[in-house]
């Protein structure tokens, strides 16, 4: 097995990523659960060109069918693949209009003073459940997340729990029939919710996304009903999985680095470079999902032929020492830092801004409110949220305030 899928390359990949940076920054890899073979792509140049090349494409429709049927965990989310990041223009620019304006930095903004109550309510709670300590993942980093995704699209956060099921499910690598089996249920469980959903809106509109995507859907050429289903999952899932991931994995940082920690407490100035910083230091998308070659193409010497799938790592790009100076370093005040850990091209993060002002107010709260905030347990106790390379993440992370 390659060294990347191991425990060990889970826990920690730099080491990994360094030695192919240096030796072979474009190698093929086999992805052990469907053995899918894949290009991999390590080096901040060669990520970045082929993110931002059209000869890439992220439609699977256009791909040969004997191909799709080994990449088969797309094949059982095809009820929910149907969504801009699986499309190529023009239906991924109209797919992407249609929920823009809903992310834009300054509409953003306007969410600040109810993500901070969610914050400031979380660790309340927490305190008044156990006064020592928690687990920051499922007390504070998740529901944080969630519970503002889900108010923006109008589904009830009441349902977190049915959400955290589901998207679990969905980064546990799946290779025998019975895996497969579950996979493809939680997938119509998934499908069935949002249904249900789009009909209650569509009989009573709200002012929420859901109806405003309900009424578009209603325009009939804009957003097909498979669309509308789609555009709800990636949002969903897009919104809360990968945030919970970066407010994680920053604090973990932060504990890890005291030094750089108490310059933050000391500079609040600092808090978006900080959070620039975690997204470049320990981002918690590791790879970008797959894309492939839509007729030959050359990147970094390296042929790579029509219909072969590639994957960029963001983390190994954004820790490229040829782009970062001291990239080892977790640096607070690092600038300039153009990392590409929301990804680049045309598929960059939609939620940026969001996942941006979240963190930013999650660190800043829990700095705050937990300043003696430690870890519990060994550092090397940490176990990795999934054994697929999307996600940098950690499962649990007990902390003792
Ligand atoms: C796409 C990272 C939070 C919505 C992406 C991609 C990355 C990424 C790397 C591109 C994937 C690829 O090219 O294969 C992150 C990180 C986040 C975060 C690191 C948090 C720290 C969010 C949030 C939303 C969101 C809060 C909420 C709406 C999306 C959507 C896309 C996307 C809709 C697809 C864009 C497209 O295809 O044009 N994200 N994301 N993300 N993200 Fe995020």
């Amino acid at each position: 097995m390659h060294p990347l899928f191991t425990l060990a390359g889970r826990k920690d990949p730099h080491p990994i990523y360094k030695r192919l940076r240096a030796e072979e920054p474009i190698s093929q890899v086999i992805e052990p659960y469907r053995k899918v073979p894949f290009w991999l792509l390590t080096r901040y140049t060669d990520c970045s060109e082929m993110l931002r090349d059209p000869r890439f494409g992220k439609d699977f429709t256009k791909w040969p069918p004997e191909e799709r049927a080994r990449l088969r965990v797309s094949g059982e989310f095809d009820v929910l693949g149907k969504h801009m990041l699986s499309a190529d223009p023009p239906d991924h620019t109209r797919l992407r209009s249609l929920v823009a304006k809903a992310f834009t930095p300054q509409i953003v903004e306007g969410l600040r003073g109810r993500i901070s109550t969610i914050a400031e309510n979380l660790v309340s709670a927490a305190l008044a459940r156990d006064a020592s300590g928690m687990d920051l993942v499922s007390q504070f980093s998740y529901p944080l997340p969630v519970t503002v995704i889900a108010e923006l699209l109008g589904v009830p956060s009441a349902d977190q729990d049915d959400f955290r099921r589901w998207t679990t499910t969905l980064f546990t690598p799946a290779d025998t029939e019975e895996q497969l089996a579950h996979l493809r249920a939680t997938g119509f469980e998934f499908f069935q919710y949002f249904m249900a959903l789009i009909e209650r809106r569509r009989a009573e509109p709200r002012d929420d996304l859901v109806s405003g995507l309900v009424a578009a859907e209603e325009g009939g050429d804009r957003l097909s009903t498979q669309e509308l289903v789609g555009m709800l999952f990636l949002l969903l899932v897009a919104g809360h999985e990968t945030t919970v991931n970066l407010i994680t994995n920053g604090m973990l940082a932060l504990m890890d680095h005291p030094e750089e920690r108490e310059r933050l407490v000391a500079d609040p100035s600092l808090l978006e470079s900080a959070v620039e910083e975690m997204l470049r230091y320990c981002g918690p998308v590791e790879t970008t999902t797959y894309r492939f070659a839509l007729e030959d193409v050359e990147i970094g010497g390296v042929t790579i032929r029509k219909n072969e799938l590639v994957l960029a790592s963001l983390l190994s790009a954004d820790h490229d020492e040829s782009r970062f100076p001291n990239a080892a370093r977790f640096d607070v005040g690092r600038k300039p830092n153009k990392h590409i850990a929301f990804g680049y091209g045309i598929h960059f993060c939609l939620g940026a801004p969001l996942a941006r002002l979240e963190a930013v107010i999650a660190v800043e709260t829990l700095l705050r409110r937990l300043p003696r905030m430690k870890l519990a347990v060994p550092r090397e106790d940490l176990e990795p949220s999934s054994m697929l390379l999307l996600l940098h993440a950690k499962k649990r992370l007990p902390v003792q305030f």
